[in-house]
């Protein structure tokens, strides 16, 4: 049926009030539910503001009736009426609860078949059908207002970064690729056939650029591509707050991002953070979490044991310290009462951060029972216990390997444990600045550095004289935000000489041609007059999701890839047919 003038709403569902009780209203929407009990017929009609009531009696129009009787779910309707009171009949559960609308015209706009599943937020709906029928998913009311909440943080963000001097610039999508540390999405150039154009893993370089060109403060919510592994928190494609200050030191740069959370956090939710951020340096957070963006809603902080058993004949431990490797431990409080079946559980869980073995000690009723105290001499154990403040209720676990799968491995396993005491709330934020983080990463495999960051961060001051005798040591000027375990974001203060771009680059094993033929636009710049600037990206996905309380960013991205990078819905990636492939000079390999 056609939609005419007199047929627009003139509320939202859940703008009408009991404030509006004797006015009449229209309203637009779909049917989330239709009950005919005989002689009386109620609807909810549901928009993206949520749902409101819809009456009909034995006093109501026989058509009108009639139409509201063949009314089912996910029909499109409009319908006018008047505001009246429910009464005594309330509904608690819903803003407009103690209201409805008597209605005297109503028109089906459109029919649906029914849906694959029902569109309602407490039903555990199959994943593959919330991805393949994402529109009908987006109906749900849960997902609706994430949405929403959505654009409200992209305002909030807007607002604070315009109100603060920052200019919105957009940057390329078809760039010569820029080094992130993920696989590039490649494009095709039709114009040069064997030519490609990269997806822009971030806009770091342009963003650089535009510091070069002088506009001195830049924001953007930029689109990013990585081929990488997907995870909960991973999508090859997402939005990064992305921002590049001018005359800028590392203090200036969290000193406005810092003032940025604060600020959604009093907007959205009316919560004043007055305190500081903690900060903390690198190898701060490795020693005493494990872990380079460490969870701080909770203890269990890692202890080093190497030097108290240095001596022992406990072959594990032994064999670990000998190899250049450490002993090292948690001590979960409250972790006594789990069973020997979950602590098993445990043990496995740290094998997939590649430790060969959990050894663990628990305390529970004066009585104390371990998987290794039998190998070790009882000053060896006391020691331990004294250390690690052994009490009445505690479970220690215990990795020995090489360093980074001590790390690791305890540092996953503190998060697990707390995990299962119930310990993670996600209505508790904390914020954590990690700082000094290493300037290269050593790779094994490969026998070479890699920038921790990426190649375009300053080092130290104080370390520059490292360079030559032991770059693995030395410092950067970077610094990432944390929340809650997650990275939220990260950035550093940037190389601003052609010197010190050409000689990061050589310790990355980049020649001067290489650099020349991947970045001589950059070192080209770099020529003529360059400010000091740094900036920062957030993963504005994993900052509204972490805000709504998700760990999956899923949840609050409209049209999300599935975790094999496909998009169940339209079905993409698909194969580009014989023409485009033949004007764009290309033949598919056959994969076997
Ligand atoms: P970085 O690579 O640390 O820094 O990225 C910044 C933030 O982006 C988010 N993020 C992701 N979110 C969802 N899916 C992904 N696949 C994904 N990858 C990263 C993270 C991360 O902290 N150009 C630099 C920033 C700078 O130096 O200014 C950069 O991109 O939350
Ligand atoms: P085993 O003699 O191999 O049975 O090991 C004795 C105890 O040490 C068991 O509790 C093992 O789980 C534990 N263990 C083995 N390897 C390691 C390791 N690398 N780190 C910590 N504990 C380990």
């Amino acid at each position: 049926m056609a939609f005419l003038n007199e047929d627009k709403r003139t509320h939202y569902c859940t703008s009408i009030t009991e404030a509006d009780i004797g006015t009449r209203v229209t309203v637009n929407g779909w049917c989330a539910k239709q009950r005919n009990l005989g002689g009386l017929i109620f609807i909810d009609l549901r928009d993206r503001s949520g749902i409101i009531q819809l009456a009909f009696d034995e006093n109501t129009a026989r058509d009108v009736f009639e139409t509201a009787a063949g009314v089912r779910s996910e029909y499109v309707l409009t319908a006018s009426g008047t505001v009246r009171s429910r009464g005594a009949d309330v509904n608690e559960n819903r803003a407009t609860g103690k209201i409805e609308i008597y209605v005297d015209k109503i028109k089906v706009l459109c029919t649906a078949e029914t849906t694959p599943f029902e569109i309602v937020d407490d039903k555990n709906i199959r994943n593959d059908l919330r991805m393949q029928f994402r529109y009908l998913d987006l109906r749900r009311p849960t997902m609706t207002e994430n949405v929403k909440l959505r654009s409200e943080i992209t305002k909030l963000t807007l607002d604070y970064f315009h109100d603060n001097g920052f200019l919105y610039i957009e940057t390329p999508d078809l760039i010569r690729p820029t080094p992130e540390g993920a696989r590039d999405y490649l494009v095709p150039s039709r114009v040069y056939p064997g030519k490609f154009y990269a997806l822009p893993q971030s806009p770091q370089l342009y963003k650089q650029l535009l510091m070069y060109a002088g506009f001195d403060r830049y924001i953007q919510l930029a689109r990013c591509f990585r081929d990488e592994d997907l995870r909960t928190d991973r999508q090859p494609e997402f939005t990064q707050i992305d921002l590049e200050m001018s005359f800028s030191t590392e203090e200036d740069i969290m000193e406005i991002n810092e003032g940025f959370l604060k600020y959604l956090f009093r907007k959205l939710f009316g919560i004043e953070m007055t305190e500081k951020f903690p900060r903390m340096t690198w190898r701060e957070a490795m020693e005493r979490y494990g872990s380079d963006k460490p969870d701080i809603r909770f203890g269990f902080e890692l202890c080093d044991l190497t030097e108290l058993l240095r001596g022992t004949e406990f072959r594990v431990f032994a064999g670990a310290i000998a190899a250049g490797g450490s002993v090292r431990a948690i001590n979960v409080k409250g972790g006594a009462k789990f069973s020997r079946r979950e602590i098993d559980g445990l043990a496995d869980f740290v094998k997939s951060y590649r430790a060969k073995g959990l050894a663990w000690a628990k305390k529970s009723g004066g009585e104390v029972s371990s998987s290794y105290a039998k190998f070790l001499t009882e000053a060896e154990n006391d020691a331990i216990y004294e250390k690690m403040g052994f009490e009445d209720g505690d479970l220690i676990l215990i990795v020995a390997d090489k360093n980074s799968v001590v790390f690791d491995s305890l540092g996953a396993l503190r998060r697990e444990c707390a995990k299962m005491l119930g310990l993670l709330d996600p209505k508790e934020f904390k914020f954590l600045w990690v700082t000094e983080f290493p300037l290269f990463e050593y790779s094994e495999e490969d026998g070479r550095f890699y920038a921790m960051h990426h190649p375009f961060t300053a080092p130290m001051e104080e370390d520059i004289p490292l360079f030559d005798t032991d770059p693995g040591a030395m410092r950067a000027r970077a610094y990432d935000i944390v929340l809650n375990g997650t990275e939220l974001g990260g950035g550093s203060i940037r190389i601003s000489t052609p010197e010190m771009q050409t000689l990061v680059f050589s310790k990355l094993g980049i020649g001067e041609e290489e650099a020349n033929a991947k970045f001589g636009f950059l070192m080209e710049a770099l020529k003529y007059g360059i400010p000091p600037h740094g900036g920062l990206a957030f993963g504005f996905d994993r900052l509204v999701a972490l805000l709504l309380g998700y760990e999956d960013i899923r949840e609050i991205i409209p049209f999300p890839k599935a975790q094999n990078a496909s998009e169940p819905m339209s079905k993409c990636p698909s194969e580009a047919d014989a023409k485009a492939l033949d004007e764009l000079g290309l033949a598919i390999k056959k994969h076997d």
